[in-house]
């Protein structure tokens, strides 16, 4: 197969800057969508230019927006999209009872899950077509436990990964696996909007890593990326409908 692209949504992002960096360093040509055009000028400053990058304004959300971009990327890059990476994403913060929660959950699904389905929608004919894709999306910890303040965030990501492994089963006979990873914590913008700082720095952070993660740190946009890496490039179809936590073992942690 000629030249093989690979879509990144939210790829101005802290890992999605992290998952374009690393599949360019394999040999493929990165497609890197985010709805924040200013973001995505910065990413390319700090990757470089790189004649297997292009960046495209795309809000997840919008499908028709999604249709119109897939098209101009089959068109300026080429029809061989293989790799979509599920990655954008927001949280939402608030007890559950809040007022202003409907809303805000609203939003949250609407990004989390529904983003991924117009992407998925959109991208996964162009790989129907080749017989052949990887999707992997960027669930969370969250979508397995659940998360107090964040109910929503969470709901989103199980459902995330309950489609994941819908999707695995309508589209393994296509030969496009679906895989899903959930995260722990890891260390982006995105946690800082979660995190309360004035809480946070109250305690004593080293401390509470060690005690609950056993590898003793937060996670990092590159740990992700190595996982979509190593899913995006992996030859066999055998890995279907898998879900990988990727949390240094924090499941396991308080034990
Ligand atoms: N950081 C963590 O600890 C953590 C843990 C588990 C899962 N995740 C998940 O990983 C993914 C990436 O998170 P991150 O930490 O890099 O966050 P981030 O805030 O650094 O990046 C998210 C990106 O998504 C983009 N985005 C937001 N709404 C969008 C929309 N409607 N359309 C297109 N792009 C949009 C933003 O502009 C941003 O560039 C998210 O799905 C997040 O839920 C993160």
């Amino acid at each position: 197969m000629k030249r093989q692209i690979a879509i990144v949504t939210g790829a101005a992002g802290g890992f999605g800057a992290a998952i374009s960096k690393s599949l360019l360093e394999v040999g493929y040509a990165v497609a890197a969508t985010d709805l924040d055009a200013a973001k995505l000028e910065r990413l390319v400053q700090r990757l470089g230019a790189h004649e297997d990058l292009k960046t495209f304004v795309m809000d997840v959300t919008d499908p028709d927006q999604v249709e119109q971009c897939a098209a101009a990327i089959a068109e300026s890059m080429g029809p061989n999209i293989t790799v979509l990476v599920n990655n954008a994403g927001i949280i939402g913060r608030g007890f559950s009872l809040a007022e202003k929660s409907v809303l805000l959950s609203r939003q949250v699904i609407d990004v989390n899950l529904t983003g991924a389905f117009n992407c998925t929608s959109a991208f996964s004919r162009h790989m129907a077509r080749l017989k052949y894709g990887r999707i992997i999306n960027i669930a969370s910890v969250a979508g397995l436990w659940g998360a107090a303040g964040g109910a929503a965030y969470a709901a989103s990501k199980a459902g995330l990964i309950k489609a994941s492994e819908s999707w695995a089963r309508e589209l393994g006979p296509l030969n496009i696996s679906v895989t899903a990873i959930a995260p722990g914590i890891c260390k982006t913008e995105m946690l800082d909007r979660f995190v309360d700082s004035e809480a946070a720095m109250s305690v004593d952070e080293a401390k509470i890593v060690k005690s609950i993660v056993p590898v003793g740190r937060w996670g990092v946009p590159e740990d992700i990326a190595e996982v979509v890496t190593f899913l995006a490039t992996c030859k066999t179809n055998y890995l279907n409908a898998t879900v990988i936590p990727m949390d240094g073992g924090m499941r396991v942690g308080t034990l």
